[in-house]
């Protein structure tokens, strides 16, 4: 339990968050395939993405983690070694996928499964393409975890993706690694391409050609140094903290724009919010300073190619919502009731704890907001992005709050609180 108060002054200063999960994850992944060493900088120390370090030492990886760097030493592509028990995932479907996608191609069985929450989220995606392109994969009742995965030869398939998903789409191009002939993934729309943008520094062949992604399989990887930049979606607590609590400026510094994971800041300023960009620079990713200023939000419509774009930060989204002045709409957002919780479910039932008029649909919520909301008992679901949304919701909020399960954050992001405290003066 964590009581949360409002905030009286406002939220001032400067905060640099942590690295980026997804990028994190890979560069593990990655380096681990990559002929030579891989010296890591800015890595997410959050359980997500040891959860990855553990799975890939079990494969006989050495892998060095100190305060300022984690350095993976590359076993090369076909360098993995047999694990002798389950891989754990813990809480990660980032690790739970995209290594489906890497084991598919490797000469060895291999069971994973993570903890209650992956137990329940949808494998089939990824089990049906890999099978397609020739894997030894099944999973429990067809569809979850434990998946067990075998050494079978891959051919390349031409797949068009049911959802836009990184996470599938990465699965399928990193069992394109060791398959025969080129691997094509279609997208519906463009999810986040940190999979392509980094293989390419290591290499590989992979060409984007609109919503189309063809990679040849390489001889090998050349291991390269990682730069993780901050994560948009552990800035998005700040950023709707920023525009909804009164008197505040927020600079986060060193945030990720990649354009597939910007749609928080379009949205964000469709609604009113006052964000300035500086200090831009550009390398494998874009990255720059955001600076955030109280607000006045009015309600706006989201759906369709932007959901993918800021689907983790929907929650936190639908907070910003719930203080700006008229009608949000959220839809097509299907993918996420099957998130680390049902985070349609989970943000209607604590959003109406407050006050808010706040409706569950079949794709989304709609939210009518701008009237004053009060402190309340929030569950977490275990889910880090619930606890750090109704984190933020209760700072601008009447009166005490309660988070149930507030080290749920260590997920993504363990000192969450101290950072959000640390602004508040
Ligand atoms: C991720 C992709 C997204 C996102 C997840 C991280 C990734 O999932 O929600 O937090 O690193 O590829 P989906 O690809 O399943 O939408």
């Amino acid at each position: 339990m964590l009581t949360c108060h409002p905030s009286t002054g406002g939220l001032h200063g400067a905060v640099t968050v942590p690295g980026d999960k997804s990028i994190s994850h890979r560069a593990v992944m990655f380096g681990a395939l990559a002929s030579g060493d891989t010296h890591i900088t800015g890595f997410l120390m959050g359980e997500d993405c040891l959860s990855t370090i553990s799975c890939f030492r079990q494969m006989g990886v050495k892998i060095d983690v100190s305060d300022d760097e984690v350095v993976v030493h590359g076993a090369g592509m076909h360098g993995l070694q047999e694990p002798s028990e389950l891989l754990y995932t813990g809480n990660s479907g980032t690790t739970t996928r995209l290594l489906c996608g890497i084991l598919a191609g490797q000469p060895f069985r291999s069971v994973l499964s993570g903890d209650a929450s992956i137990q329940k989220r949808p494998m089939g995606r990824i089990i049906k393409p890999l099978r397609e392109m020739g894997a030894n994969i099944d999973g429990k009742d067809g569809n979850l975890c434990p998946l067990t995965v075998s050494g079978s030869a891959l051919h390349g398939i031409t797949y068009t993706l049911p959802v836009a998903s990184a996470q599938l789409k990465s699965a399928i191009l990193l069992a394109g690694l060791f398959a025969e002939g080129e691997t094509t993934v279609i997208e519906p729309a463009p999810s986040r391409d940190h999979t392509e943008r980094m293989l390419r520094g290591l290499g590989v062949d992979v060409r984007t050609d609109g919503n189309v992604i063809t990679l040849t399989p390489p001889e090998q990887l050349t291991a390269v140094d990682v730069a993780v930049p901050g994560d948009i979606s552990s800035a998005a607590y700040f950023l709707v903290a920023g525009c909804i609590v009164p008197n505040s400026e927020i600079t986060i510094r060193n945030v990720g724009i990649n354009p597939t994971r910007t749609g928080i800041l379009d949205v964000l300023r469709d609604m009113g919010a006052d964000i300035e960009l500086v200090n831009c620079t550009d390398d494998v990713e874009p990255v720059c300073d955001i600076i955030v200023r109280s607000s006045r939000l009015h309600g706006t419509r989201i759906g369709g190619d932007i959901i993918p774009r800021l689907i983790d930060e929907l929650p936190v989204i639908a907070v910003a919502a719930a203080f700006a002045e008229g009608e949000t709409v959220i839809c097509d957002a299907q993918e996420l009731k099957v998130k680390e919780s049902n985070r349609i479910a989970a943000m209607v039932s604590e959003l109406s704890k407050t006050g808010c008029d706040i409706t569950e649909t079949e794709d989304g919520m709609v939210i009518r907001g701008g009237k004053p909301l009060h402190g309340a008992q929030f569950a977490c679901y275990a889910d880090h992005r619930v606890a750090m949304s109704m984190a933020v919701c209760a700072l601008a909020c009447e009166g005490d709050s309660v988070l149930e399960d507030p080290d749920c954050v260590a997920i993504s992001y363990p000192t969450f609180f101290d950072a959000l405290h640390g602004l508040e003066g």
